[in-house]
């Protein structure tokens, strides 16, 4: 018995050793995003610059873990494959689109997607992302004017090869889709960061019911008279 008791307590000394070695040597990430919306209508733009301060790039990179942003999109808007595809296969935005878009469907008929859009790990300091995105056509409605499509905030999420904890805090365990590829899903760990930002809605044109009949009497008349125009020119010049 009393021989045993210098190993227990060099066993609590060197387990408290490690455990303060583990959590002094877990990267403190300090992340900013801003995020602004451009342009008005249907075909909108949103531009994210995420600034770290803390680790420096080095450290970063060695570490060889990644940041991802995931974007669960609103029924009232999507991201459009083709051209994505197109900024993805150029490797100006990688991501990957988890979900059926159908680029068709009125807001009140389309489901929701959601967008993983990977980080370059070199650039970590400074990224700007921007992402193009459109607003779907809302149900037309008796007093028109505009409808409203929430933007939701985007999760930022890392990944690490040895152990999530790599990174320090605490973060709820999210499972995604390890690259842009998504043919292995990957734990990845929930991070908080500072948002420079609100959540916010945007606004869209609805189709104005009552306006309807007015406006197409309107193009029809001033369809006739376009003729009646071309028509009355070309009998005069035959004169
Ligand atoms: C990441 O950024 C670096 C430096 O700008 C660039 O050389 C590299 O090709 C980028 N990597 C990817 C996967 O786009
Ligand atoms: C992006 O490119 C990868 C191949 O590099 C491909 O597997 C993936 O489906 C592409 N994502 C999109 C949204 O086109
Ligand atoms: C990540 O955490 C934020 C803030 O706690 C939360 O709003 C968001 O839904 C979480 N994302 C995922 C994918 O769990």
């Amino acid at each position: 018995m009393i021989t045993r008791m210098p190993l227990f307590l060099l066993f609590l000394i060197l387990k408290q050793y490690y455990c303060v070695q583990a959590d002094s040597e877990c990267l403190k990430l300090d992340i900013s995003i801003t995020q602004k919306v451009e342009h008005e209508g249907f075909h909108r733009e949103i531009r994210w610059l995420i600034e770290t301060t803390s680790p420096p790039s080095d450290i970063w990179v060695a570490s060889a873990c990644k940041l991802s942003l995931q974007l669960k999109v609103s029924p009232g808007i999507y991201v459009y494959p083709d051209e994505v595809a197109e900024l993805n296969r150029t490797r100006k935005l990688l991501l990957h689109i988890d979900g059926h878009v159908d680029v068709e469907a009125p807001a009140h008929e389309a489901t929701e997607h959601t967008v993983y859009i990977y980080l370059n790990n070199s650039n970590i300091g400074r990224i700007s992302i921007v992402l193009p995105m459109h607003l779907r056509y809302q149900r037309g409605q008796i007093t028109g004017g505009y409808g409203k499509v929430p933007l939701r905030k985007p999760s930022l999420l890392s990944w690490c090869p040895d152990s999530l904890d790599r990174i320090c805090g605490k973060g709820v365990k999210v499972e995604a889709p390890c690259d842009e590829t998504a043919t292995r899903v990957c734990v990845w760990k929930n991070l908080t960061y500072q948002a420079h930002f609100d959540e916010v809605e945007l606004f869209v044109p609805v189709g104005d019911l009552d306006d309807y009949p007015l406006v197409s009497i309107v193009t029809l008349l001033l369809g006739c008279a376009g003729c009646i125009y071309i028509l009355s020119v070309l009998s005069m010049t035959h004169i």
